[in-house]
């Protein structure tokens, strides 16, 4: 069975028996995997088609762990109390226990997807890294989450404007958030530098590509 028959049927089987878990991580996935592969392609010139592909396919894949949080929790419409927080922050190991035995999940893709709530800081989780100890995909992935996050509509949130989540952003840079990242994505976002928006699936790509982009079409 190839990973993207596999990752359909884990798909399928997903959005039949979560379809609340799917509609969310589908729909955040997909955004920030544009966004990620865009960026990087615009702000990285040494970044290779592979890594581009697997920038992409860990923002994909970056929340597919909250599939093993519970309904209560991940859809609650308001703030999480403590212990449920710490049931949530366990999204980014459960989410490469998933993956880790798929063919194809690269050291990037895992990183990332481990990763991705790690802070510049320090403060982060789930191993407390640091700086540029954090891979560069990961903090990549961080920053689009966030601001895919600040631009989408959720049960307890409207979305805020392209402007006001460049503020909080441009807030987060040199806390959470690499700053030399953010400085090159709000250029990007307001307009300063021309930023094409990755389309899906290129049929000229070598084959580990092709493969990622069927996946992408059909996986979370
Ligand atoms: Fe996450
Ligand atoms: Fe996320």
């Amino acid at each position: 069975m190839t990973l993207p028959n596999l990752l359909l049927a884990f798909a399928t089987f997903r959005q039949k028996v979560q379809p609340e878990w799917f509609a969310h991580i589908h729909s955040h996935g997909h955004a920030a995997a544009r966004l990620a592969r865009s960026f990087t392609a615009a702000c990285v010139k040494t970044a290779s088609k592979t890594t581009l592909d697997e920038i992409e396919f860990g923002a994909y894949m970056h929340d597919i762990g909250k599939y093993l949080i519970p309904k209560e929790i991940l859809l609650k419409p308001g703030p999480l109390n403590e212990s449920e927080r710490e049931i949530m922050a366990l999204h980014p190991v459960h989410g490469v226990e998933i993956l880790r035995a798929l063919p194809y999940i690269t050291p990037t893709i895992t990183h990332t997807v481990l990763y991705h709530h790690e802070r510049w800081d320090g403060t982060g989780y789930p191993e407390g890294l640091a700086g540029t100890a954090i891979p560069l995909a990961a903090r990549t992935v961080a920053m689009v989450d966030v601001y895919t996050s600040l631009r989408a509509r959720r049960t307890y949130k409207s979305l805020l404007t392209r402007s006001g989540a460049c503020t909080i952003l441009r807030k987060m840079a040199g806390h959470e958030l690499d700053p030399s990242l953010v400085h090159d994505f709000l250029k990007l976002v307001e307009g300063k530098v021309t930023m094409k928006i990755a389309k899906p699936h290129d049929p000229d790509q070598i084959v580990y590509s092709s493969l990622i982009r069927q996946t992408l079409r059909v996986v979370l």
